[in-house]
């Protein structure tokens, strides 16, 4: 619960100082609780209610973190692996908070845009397909798509194994002979875009996750690049529900 968290792991909590760190800034005075220099690192505050000085600037609090990594081929979206990659351990050591984990799984190869978090009732928002928060691909393919294929995708691809997904959009963006389509998805089974490219008789070279709802990957985050997302940020992954 939010109420009575130690001083000390409030610091933590907001990456400003690690409980080491803390020690030093108390010991300094830089810190003050409403008003008064606290005398221990332990002392019990409310985070939402009390406030908080760092060096006379207050101290807004953050229950949760929500990070946009741009995720490298050979990367697992999990949390822990024995002997892979995670994309966890692409997150920097100042942006690190206990509890993160992938709000949903791009394959090994795929790259892009992966939401990580602390908060699971966010995450099973934007994933539910009930509420619609579209996902926005860039992949190749190894030849164009006809006019059908972009049909069969607006009334839901039938799967090989039987499953129709639902309604979706696929554009062209780059002609060519290994074309570059931009798919939208409201939802997110299993491998689902190659699925639904071999359905259609096409193949996927390769995947990027470009945007989850009004939210697009930061062009300036490079592949393996990691970054705290604001408040404003998180209101736009809310946005873009439909189908653009
Ligand atoms: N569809 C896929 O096939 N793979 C992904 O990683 C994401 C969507």
């Amino acid at each position: 619960m939010a109420q009575n968290m130690r001083l000390d792991r409030f610091f933590s909590s907001q990456n400003l100082a690690s409980r080491k760190e803390f020690r030093t800034l108390l010991k300094q005075g830089r810190v003050a609780v409403n008003g008064a220099v606290p005398a221990k690192a332990d002392l019990k505050i409310d985070p939402e209610r009390d406030e908080i000085f760092l060096d006379g600037t207050r101290i807004g609090y953050q229950k949760h973190l929500y990070l946009m990594l741009n995720k490298p081929r050979g990367v697992v979206s999990a949390t822990e692996d024995r002997s892979q990659k995670t994309v966890l351990d692409l997150v920097p050591e100042e942006l690190y908070r206990p509890g993160l984990f992938p709000a949903g799984r791009l394959d090994k190869d795929t790259t892009g845009f992966v939401l990580l978090t602390d908060d699971g009732e966010f995450a099973h928002r934007i994933l539910s397909p009930k509420q619609h928060i579209a996902k926005t691909y860039h992949a190749v393919l190894d030849g164009p798509i006809s006019e059908e294929t972009a049909a069969q995708f607006e009334k839901g691809v039938t799967l090989k194994d039987g499953f129709t997904c639902l309604p979706a959009w696929i554009k062209t963006v780059k002609d060519g002979q290994n074309p570059i389509v931009e798919i939208i998805l409201h939802e997110g089974k299993y491998h689902q875009i190659k699925r639904m490219a071999a359905a259609c008789g096409r193949h996927v070279l390769s995947l990027k996750r470009i945007k989850m709802g009004g939210l697009c990957l930061d062009p300036d985050l490079p592949e393996g690049g990691c970054k705290a997302l604001l408040h404003k940020d998180i209101q736009k992954l809310l946005e873009g529900q439909g189908a653009e």
